[in-house]
């Protein structure tokens, strides 16, 4: 049994891997149970946030940044999305895996949204998907709801039209702005999404947003008052070298500590230092008496 100290709220082996449902969320707001979410890309860290308790992973479009080396959470593809969706959801056994729907997937019709959609479900394995924004977003997510696939929504910052907002900026930072916040998430809410994140908005109008609706809200710089928070994984682990927007907190320096392994094991393997023994593989000495007898140059 291992004697490593384990994280408050973790579970140990024997936990059940029953998959969190769903309704458990809105169940978890009412009592005042805060919920955490977590991005993760590939089944070590799916695995890992789940041995570490976490409620619900999302596989983010973020994805395109953090893991595939792109300057923006654009380009990222159906295909990728589904691919490392697939390699969560096989690792994730409590958390309830929510797929980012890539900007270009939802955007042009319900057909297409839905069709979009389904392959999270079917091929990525995906417990529900989120799409970002409000306006015609509020109908692809009553589509997809209706086709029986919960939806996660997200508004205030939305990175995919980060182009459109000015850039990533705090978004509702005006009376009018934060009204606009307000009625989307109602709509959103009636639409049928199941929870809402909200990105870089004022702590008092996530509060209110969250007052005012029965889902729960997921915030990520949107301030305590939110019934839950999503944080990057490379973010918070600082895995990630690019500058990190106000809202992350870092709970662990893991680049440095990467880049100093990797450095050690360089510096050894130049050295001889590595492998020792104990790395290799014995066989029999008749064997190897064999063996060098027959590959041995003969004289003459
Ligand atoms: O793609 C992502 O990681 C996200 C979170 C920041 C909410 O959308």
């Amino acid at each position: 049994m291992s004697t490593r100290p384990r994280p408050p709220g973790a579970r140990n082996a024997s936990s059940s891997d029953a998959k969190l449902p769903l309704p458990q969320l809105e169940e978890m707001k009412r009592r005042g149970q805060k919920i955490v979410m977590v991005t993760a890309y590939d089944a070590p860290g799916a695995r890992l946030a789940d041995e570490a308790g976490i409620d619900l992973i999302l596989v983010g479009d973020s994805a395109a940044m953090v893991v595939l080396g792109h300057s923006s959470t654009v380009p990222v593809t159906m295909d990728e999305m589904v691919f490392m969706t697939r390699t969560v959801a096989r690792a994730a056994k409590r958390p309830v895996v929510v797929g980012d729907m890539p900007f270009g997937t939802y955007q042009v019709s319900d057909e297409e949204a839905v069709r979009n959609a389904v392959r999270f479900v079917k091929e990525g394995s995906a417990d529900a998907v989120k799409i970002e924004g409000a306006g015609p977003s509020v109908e692809r997510a009553r589509a997809i709801v209706g086709a029986g696939i919960p939806v996660m929504a997200h508004i205030g910052l939305t990175p995919q039209s980060a182009t459109m907002l000015g850039g990533f900026k705090a978004q509702g930072r005006t009376a009018e702005k934060a009204m606009r916040l307000y009625s989307d998430a109602r709509a959103l809410e009636a639409a049928g999404c199941f929870a809402l994140v909200l990105e870089a908005v004022p702590a008092p109008v996530a509060a209110t947003i969250t007052d005012a609706l029965t889902i729960p809200t997921i915030g990520i710089g949107a301030g305590a008052a939110c019934d839950g928070q999503v944080l990057v994984y490379h973010d918070l682990l600082g895995l990630y070298d690019g500058p990190a927007p106000r809202f992350v907190k870092r709970y662990a320096n893991l680049a440095d500590e990467i880049r100093g392994a990797l450095g050690r094991y360089a510096d050894e393997v130049r050295t001889g230092a590595f492998p020792e023994e104990q790395h290799t593989y014995a066989m029999p000495d008749e064997e190897l008496a064999l063996f060098e007898a027959a590959t041995t140059p003969r004289e003459g």
